[in-house]
């Protein structure tokens, strides 16, 4: 086995994993279905935010490689899975991508192998897919190979914690696996933590999301009637995070966003509902107070709009910042797509700015990108912080607006401005 590593799955998971196994000097082999994924790897270029063409080049020179080949994995000691897990058309989970990753993984699994799954999924994954998959071979899990589970928890964007520096939960198929996980794992990443089994892994990353989906739906709830009464809630939120225990901050927005709030929850609720015949009640609400958010906007827009004796239909309204949060160009799941096409249904022009997006193309025709920034704000009718790019001078865009609705509490004052 020449390979330390094969990584399944090259994206915002896979790529920065790969570069932390490349870093202490790990033979690393990427493996995607995607073509242009690996031929843009291989010619040196990185396709996700937080790795650029030089963290590429570094990797190559340790040895790194990709390949669309699924022949290679048979080299591997390790296969760590790192696939996408969206949501099926009836919003339940599509395991489609995991099943095919380890079914690829079966056909190239050889005695000793260490394979780990990291994509979020509902708990007994490992177990009751993953698992029966690779003893097709006839070898047996924790005794002729080892399995493990351990969630991803990268936070795109974040340049304070990457994969070394955030702490790394492994649960395994049995104790001997997990503690191969967490040698693994201990090779590279500072701290591993070792949970009971792969259902309590796969459990605690669903916790981890919940917990974010459920305290954003709280402030959002809150944002509404805070607004009716009178009350700055961004000042409420400054006050309570003072108290140093008991109390973590949550902000509201125009909606959740990503590959994981939106998304991860719903793995959870319909696994319950599916198996227990119950809902998981506080995800059910999260979700309805989240995605109505963007709604929410368009109403306060609808407001500002009519305070200056305009109708939504006929205004020009610029977004700032479409992407799911501040300084990446990750448009998945962007609450400023149902955003910008509510106003546009109901006939607002919709134009867009965003630094990192020169092509909105979930709009395709239906908004234009304001090239021009400053011109665009003077012009628009009314203009909506949705992201808070470090770009941005928001004060001062704000001062050139005609109406500035500020989404995320960053605008301290000014006649002009209202927030969320
Ligand atoms: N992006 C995040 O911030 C984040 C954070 C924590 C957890 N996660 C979880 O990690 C997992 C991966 O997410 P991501 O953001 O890296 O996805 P991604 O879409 O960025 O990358 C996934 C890659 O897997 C490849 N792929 C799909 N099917 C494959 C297969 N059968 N074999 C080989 N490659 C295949 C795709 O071509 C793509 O390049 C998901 O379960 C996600 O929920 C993501």
């Amino acid at each position: 086995m020449s390979v330390d590593v094969a990584i399944v799955g090259l994206g915002y998971v896979g790529l920065p994993l790969a570069q932390e196994a490349s870093r202490v000097g790990l033979k690393v082999l990427g493996f995607d279905i995607g073509q242009r994924v690996v031929d843009g790897l291989n010619a040196g270029q990185s396709h996700v935010d937080d790795l650029t063409d030089e963290h590429i080049a570094e990797m190559q020179a340790a040895g790194f490689e990709a390949t669309t080949d699924s022949s290679r994995l048979a080299e591997a000691k390790t296969i760590v899975i790192c696939v996408p897990t969206p949501l099926s058309d009836d919003g339940g989970p599509d395991l489609g991508p995991v099943v095919s990753a380890v079914n690829t993984i079966r056909d190239n699994l050889k005695p000793g192998m260490l394979v780990i799954l990291e994509s979020t999924t509902y708990p007994g994954t490992t177990d009751e897919v993953v698992r029966p998959i690779l003893e097709e071979t006839g070898l047996v899990a924790g005794k002729d190979f080892h399995l493990a589970f351990s969630p991803e928890r990268i936070d795109p964007g974040n340049e304070k914690f990457g994969a070394k520096n955030t702490p790394k939960v492994v649960g395994g198929q049995t104790p001997e696996s997990g503690d191969a996980a967490a040698a693994f794992y201990g090779q590279f990443v500072d701290t591993v933590v070792r949970a009971k089994g792969t259902r309590e892994a796969e459990t605690a990353k669903l916790l981890e999301n919940t917990y974010r989906h459920i305290n954003i739906a709280l402030v959002n709830e809150m944002a509404r009637f805070c607004h009716d009464l009178g009350i700055d809630l961004w000042d409420v939120i400054e006050a309570a995070k003072t108290k140093p225990f008991g109390f973590q901050a949550f902000y509201p927005g125009p909606g959740v966003g990503g590959h994981c709030i939106p998304i991860d929850p719903n793995y959870l609720s319909h696994n319950v509902r599916a198996r227990l015949g119950y809902p998981f009640r506080f995800v059910e609400l999260a979700q309805e107070i989240n995605a109505g958010m963007p709604g929410y906007v368009v109403s306060r827009a609808q407001d500002l709009l009519n305070e200056d004796g305009k109708a939504l239909r006929g205004s020009t309204i610029l977004l700032l910042g479409v992407t799911y949060k501040p300084n990446i160009a990750d448009q998945r799941e962007s609450p400023a797509v149902p955003l910008a096409k509510q106003l546009t249904d109901k006939g607002a022009t919709v134009q867009f700015h965003d630094p990192h997006v020169t092509q909105w193309r979930a709009l395709g025709d239906r908004v234009s990108r304001a090239d021009d920034l400053e011109a665009a704000v003077a012009a628009a009718d009314l203009v909506i912080l949705l992201q808070n790019h470090r770009d941005y001078e928001v004060d001062a865009l704000a001062d050139k607006s005609q109406r500035f609705f500020d989404t995320r509490g960053v605008v301290t004052d000014g006649e002009k401005v209202s927030r969320l």
